[in-house]
């Protein structure tokens, strides 16, 4: 298994060129299922996620062709998928347990073949993360499902209707699952509390362009009219935010400057607010974003989580390894995930000061942290520890890299690039 291993004390200077979204890339790709035509998608990342994506969409027929982006490989890949025949209607355990995105295929399986079998995902670092809002709303557009060995067994032998179904909970999967198998229902599907994230909005688009009526694109409510087929299309996928904040986050933490190449500050506003607020500077440019700290130190800020556009929960361990280091308290709250703080023990053994009271970390500013060896126990807790290992005394080691390679592209080449001291074990 490979380990990353970083010497903190270097300022962060220079470029970072921000790959295409995971999280809008993956149900953009499982749109294949919906049409027999093709859909190419532009500035797909190079990650572990999307080759598993690649794999599980391949065994339900799909032809996947992968080339490089227009400007050679620094711009992600360009991917062609076609599902002109569904061979099977099965999600099987040994992918969908690798990564929970898999359940996706649902709701365009079953709108376009009447029947689905995927596996239930099973245990998740982060919380109980049930599937129970993207069975209700199947359910509700006509769908029977049970539970068998393990798997959602899903029929719609009439083919699904259209609906008017309202989330209890705000949640970007099962939003995502009901808009694509609304794209092939009979008649028109309003979605009430829809997530609202820009990876949500991509999908829309994406929708739209295979010939598919979203409207209320960007609001909480979605609606859908289905179609009998789709059209061949061509999308580029979202810059990914959550990837441009890490990077923010890393340079503020070094106290750098870096320009984050095709950033987009619009996709982070509540981030953008919250790093400003702890003495960050963040600035458009003509190619991106601009992030600097370089007069002052950093000051604790509070933070909770929320949907869009709250603050994201796929950054919020970033911020407490950025927060461990500033002048003051800050307390951390997480509001999406039930036990999101793995990252809180490993970032102890460096020195962090943080202490848990059910979900919310206080995290009190010390002067050091130390390296150390660490364990990553998920990927956004295993980068916030590459962060605290770039502003601390001496070597860490980060041990598990397989949970940072499924959502980040190359991230010690692009560190490294801009002057940080790391280094990836093999083996
Ligand atoms: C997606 C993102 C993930 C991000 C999360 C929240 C992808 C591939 N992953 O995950 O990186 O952290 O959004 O922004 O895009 N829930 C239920 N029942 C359900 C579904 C969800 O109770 O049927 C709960 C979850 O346990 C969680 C909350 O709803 O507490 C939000 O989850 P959701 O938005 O669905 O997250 P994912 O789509 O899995």
């Amino acid at each position: 298994m490979d380990r990353l291993r970083i010497k903190g004390g270097q300022q962060l200077k220079g470029e970072i060129r921000i790959s295409g979204s995971k999280n809008a890339s993956l149900p953009l790709m499982v749109a294949a299922l919906l049409t027999d035509r093709k859909l190419t998608l532009h500035n797909v990342p190079r990650l572990a996620d999307i080759t598993t994506m690649i794999q599980l969409l391949k065994q339900h027929g799909v032809e996947v062709g992968a080339a490089p982006g227009e400007n050679g490989h620094d711009r992600g890949t360009t991917l062609t998928l076609q599902a002109a025949k569904i061979t099977s209607t099965t999600a099987p355990y040994d992918i969908v347990r690798k990564m929970r995105a898999s359940v996706l295929v649902l709701g365009p399986l079953l709108a376009r073949e009447g029947q689905a079998r995927v596996s239930l995902p099973g245990g998740c670092a982060i919380g109980a993360r049930p599937v129970d809002l993207h069975i209700a709303g199947l359910k509700a557009m006509g769908a029977e499902i049970d539970i068998d060995g393990g798997y959602l067994v899903a029929k719609a032998p009439k083919g699904l209707k259209g609906a008017r179904f309202t989330f209890p909970k705000v949640s970007v999967g099962a939003t995502e699952n009901l808009m694509m198998a609304a794209a092939l229902a009979k008649g028109t599907t309003v979605l009430d509390n829809a997530a609202r994230e820009p990876e949500i909005t991509d999908l829309a688009e994406c929708l739209v362009s295979m010939g598919v009526s979203v409207r209320g694109i960007g609001t909480e409510t979605l609606t859908i009219d289905g179609v009998k087929s789709l059209k061949e299309a061509s999308h580029r996928v979202i810059p990914d935010r959550i990837e441009t904040g890490t990077y923010a986050m890393a340079v503020a933490m070094t106290a750098g400057d870096v320009e984050l190449l095709g950033g987009r500050l619009d996709l982070i506003e509540s981030v953008v607010q919250t790093l400003r607020g702890a003495g960050v500077t963040l600035e458009k440019t003509e190619k991106g974003v601009r992030v600097h700290r370089t007069n002052g130190a950093l000051r604790g800020v509070d933070v909770m989580t929320e949907p869009f556009p709250g603050f994201p929960t796929d950054l919020q361990a970033q911020m407490m390894a950025l927060m461990t280091r500033a002048e003051g308290a800050s307390m951390i709250t997480e509001t999406v995930f039930e036990s999101r703080f793995m990252h809180v023990p490993e970032l102890a053994r460096m020195g962090a000061n943080v202490t848990i009271h059910h979900e919310s970390a206080l995290v009190r500013g010390v002067p050091k942290l130390r390296g150390a060896e660490v364990m990553a126990t998920d990927l956004r807790a295993s980068v916030s520890l590459a962060i605290a290992a770039l502003a601390a005394e001496g070597e860490t080691t980060i041990n598990r890299l397989y949970h940072l390679d499924r959502g980040y592209e190359r991230l010690e080449e692009k560190l490294a690039a801009c002057g940080a001291d790391v280094e990836r074990l093999k083996g």
